[in-house]
């Protein structure tokens, strides 16, 4: 315990003490839990949580407001068991049936990845608000269980439950976006015209995010200009979902616009805007923005530098693409290692691909299941050539399961077999 927190308990145990004297029931729970939820918003989740415990050392009742900062806390801190415990504390308590305890479990269980727990608190709850139901839908959302937040999101409405907030279509257009449903989207985004949210930062972000996803770049454009006052994320959702649909052009001019409205971008602007340069054609615009890059120091960024390098590969710029890798060589992850590795064995180039393959060995990156891959097809490409020992990758200089091991090796074998008597390898 810090000294400051360990003051702040010296304080509480003395307002036990003292309260406890008066013998106010009332008094001792707000005050108990007025410290302890004041606690949780701090970092020092830790210390909330040992102080929950010593307040029931004390006698004292944890309140409804007292669990929501608890349990809050214990899923900040991702404590499973004590979860499971703080829940059933919940269960005995008299307080424990209030919305503020039972919306808390629901977040926690989600936060722990639990969905089948959240749904059991879930269905249990008689009178659920809107939070109950929007942390539900969140949940399913969150964890991949897109359909089962649809129809939980049909069933919240079917209930006459009819105030909505930015947080419940938020969850249902990343639902829709992750479905890349963005028709089902739609009729939910005409409802959320109607609730006034669509002017939302936050709504309109997952709106805009969804359309563009799904590829309906004039449906996000709207969405986007509907927002009242859209913040970074939609712009780069907006620029991302031209990047990758194929419209440089769009991509960049609304980058332009960003800096005509002195709107400063973020790595990842400059990453979307990157991905949309992918044919020999778009390089002009590339070379521009990589300058741009340059002269605000996005390049320092080692994800940055990265996409350069794979903008510049997919541009079949194999010269620029090398010399992005030589600057940050000293520097240089995986990715990068991956990134040119795979820009050489696209142009067939087996003799550089060896070559950096031999480099990357003796740095500080070992190689992975994608470098691995990478290598076996190269083998197999060359299998004509003179190769000799290059071959032969050490599996102890890999970062590799058994398992991992044995998937590369077939696809390896399988490419080779496909090499030597045409595509017959695989059909038995
Ligand atoms: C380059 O192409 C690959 C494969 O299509 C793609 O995954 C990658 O995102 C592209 N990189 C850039 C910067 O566009």
């Amino acid at each position: 315990m810090n000294p400051l927190v360990s003051a702040a308990f010296v304080i509480v145990a003395g307002l036990a003490v003292g309260f406890a004297s008066i013998g106010s029931g009332v008094d001792q729970r707000t005050a108990a839990s007025q410290v302890v939820e004041g606690i949780a918003r701090q970092p020092e989740e830790n210390e909330a949580l040992s102080l929950y415990f010593q307040m029931q050392q004390f006698g004292l009742t944890p309140d409804q407001f007292t669990f929501g900062s608890v349990i809050k806390a214990c899923s900040n801190v991702n404590q499973v068991e004590l979860g499971k415990q703080l829940h059933g504390h919940v269960i005995k308590s008299e307080h424990g049936s209030h919305l503020i305890a039972q919306n808390a479990l629901i977040a926690m269980y989600t936060k722990f990845s639990q969905i089948n727990e959240a749904l059991i608190v879930f269905s249990r709850i008689k009178l659920k608000d809107l939070i109950t139901w929007s942390s539900m839908i969140a949940g399913y959302s969150q964890l991949g269980y897109e359909l089962e937040a649809l129809s939980c999101f049909r069933e919240m409405l079917s209930q006459g439950i009819y105030k909505l907030n930015e947080f419940v279509f938020g969850s249902i257009f990343n639902a829709c976006k992750n479905l890349a449903r963005a028709e089902y989207g739609r009729q939910i985004h005409g409802l959320s015209i109607k609730f006034g949210l669509s002017f939302d930062a936050f709504a309109g972000c997952a709106v805009t995010d969804m359309y563009a996803r799904c590829g309906w770049l004039c449906s996000a454009r709207t969405a986007f200009y509907q927002i009242g006052n859209p913040d970074l994320a939609s712009r780069n959702a907006l620029i991302a979902g031209f990047a990758y649909g194929g419209d440089p052009g769009e991509a960049i001019s609304l980058f332009s616009q960003m800096r005509t409205l002195s709107l400063t971008p973020d790595d990842v602007t400059v990453r979307s805007l990157l991905c949309a340069f992918v044919s020999p054609s778009a390089l002009f615009l590339g070379k521009q923005v990589h300058c741009y890059v340059i002269k605000s120091g996005f390049d320092l960024e080692i994800s940055v530098s990265n996409t350069l390098l794979s903008m510049y590969a997919n541009c079949s710029d194999l010269p620029d693409a090398h010399k992005i890798f030589d600057e940050i060589k000293y520097k240089a992850d995986l990715v990068s290692w991956n990134a040119i590795i795979t820009a050489f064995l696209q142009q067939r180039d087996s003799g550089q691909v060896f070559s950096l393959f031999r480099m990357m060995l003796l740095s500080s990156n070992k190689p992975d299941h994608i470098t691995l891959v990478n290598m076996l097809g190269a083998s197999g490409k060359v299998a004509s050539l003179e190769i000799g020992d290059q071959r032969c990758i050490r599996v102890p200089d890999c970062r590799l399961t058994q398992d991992t091991m044995e998937d590369c090796c077939l696809i390896g074998i399988g490419k080779e077999m496909m090499m030597k008597d045409g595509s017959t390898a695989f059909k038995e």
